[in-house]
């Protein structure tokens, strides 16, 4: 361990999603008491993506990887640490990343998940970069990667038509001074565990309860009131701790929960929707995959210029909340 620290920050973003689109129409043909106009108006979706393959989220994972390592012109033994941040592994134990460092040949890397749903790439994200701070490592891959449609039920309408299949890496480096990760921000509180909690698998289940396909439980309420006091929270508490305030941040990416959600969080915010992008419509809530979904858009849009301060805001199960503020390089 060396006493000086370096900027660590984002260098690359690749993301993978599966082919198969389910639109609300779809849904509603599956037999589902719900409606294109009800899904539309409580939440921007219009279609996600479910894998209806074989297969497990390190798959997902891999895929996104392999794409990032083209783009970064990097070789898979060049990666030292692979974290990847989801709440639907392939197993309870070995970790998924430990699958995905052996996918896509890795054989230098550490590997570990960070289990934290919604807001696990804040969390992946912040501990990656202090690696890559502290000069332990050189290329760290943080990867979102999430299979939720193996855990939503059809008696379950809300959460049915919520989520989404998908993944999204990044590759955390040494950049310039004064560029990258400035601050990360974050929070739990576990008293609201059961708001939003994966039921049927897991030691708090009876053996013969776990045999049970596992079923994601939500109270959509508890969550919406809960999101809209940790999204304020978070980036209070992320841009002071850079020396910030808030109105000096140039460009929001939201974990998409909900568009609902990122309209009312940029009005909280006090800053205008032309600083956020959202693609929940397209793809619905991929938990831990949807920050580097989206921001690898928001690039190919654009939307992000070399300089300005970014900040990425997660919430959700846990319940567990962050953020990190990049100024990006
Ligand atoms: C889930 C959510 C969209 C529901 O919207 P809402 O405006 O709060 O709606 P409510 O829960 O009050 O339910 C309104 C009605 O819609 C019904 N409803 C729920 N899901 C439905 C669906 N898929 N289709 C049609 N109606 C539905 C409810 O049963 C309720 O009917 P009722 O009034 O007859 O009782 C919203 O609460 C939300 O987005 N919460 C945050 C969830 C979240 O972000 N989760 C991810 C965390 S990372």
């Amino acid at each position: 361990m060396t006493d000086k620290l370096r900027a660590a920050g984002i260098t690359c973003v690749a993301s993978w999603l599966p082919k198969q689109i389910i639109t609300n129409e779809d849904i509603v043909k599956m037999g589902i008491d719900t409606s294109d106009k009800w899904i539309t108006e409580h939440t921007g979706i219009k279609e996600r993506r479910w894998h209806n393959g074989k297969g497990a989220t390190s798959d997902f994972a891999a895929n996104a990887a392999k794409k990032l390592l083209k783009k970064a012109k990097l070789k898979a033994t060049d990666i030292d640490m692979i974290i990847v941040a989801t709440c639907s592994p392939d197993t309870i134990t070995p970790s998924t990343a430990c699958y995905v460092q052996h996918k896509i040949g890795a054989i230098k890397a550490a590997a570990m998940d960070v289990n934290n749903a919604c807001s696990g790439f804040n969390y992946a994200l912040a501990v990656g970069s202090k690696f890559v701070a502290d000069k332990t490592y050189d290329n760290v891959l943080v990867i979102g990667a999430e299979f939720p449609s193996k855990y939503i039920h059809q008696n379950e309408r809300t959460t049915f038509v919520f989520f989404g299949d998908g993944a999204g890496a990044v590759l955390l480096q040494e950049v310039k001074k004064d560029y990258g990760i400035m601050s990360n921000y974050l929070r739990a509180d576990g008293s609201g565990a059961e708001n939003l909690i994966v039921e049927g698998i897991g030691t708090l289940f009876e053996p013969s309860e776990a045999v049970k396909r596992p079923t994601i439980k939500m109270d959509g309420r508890a969550i919406w009131n809960f999101a809209l006091q940790a999204i304020p929270d978070a980036a209070k508490n992320c841009t002071e701790k850079a020396g910030l305030k808030i109105e000096d941040v140039d460009f929001v990416i939201f974990h998409q929960a909900n568009y609902n959600i990122i309209t009312e969080g940029m009005k909280l915010l006090g800053l205008p929707m032309s600083k956020t992008f959202s693609n929940i419509n397209k793809y619905g809530n991929t938990i831990a995959a949807s920050i580097p979904i989206a921001l690898e858009e928001a690039l190919e849009k654009g939307k992000i210029k070399k300089g300005d301060i970014v900040m990425f805001i997660g919430f959700g199960a846990g319940l567990s909340w962050g953020a990190n503020l990049m100024r990006w390089s």
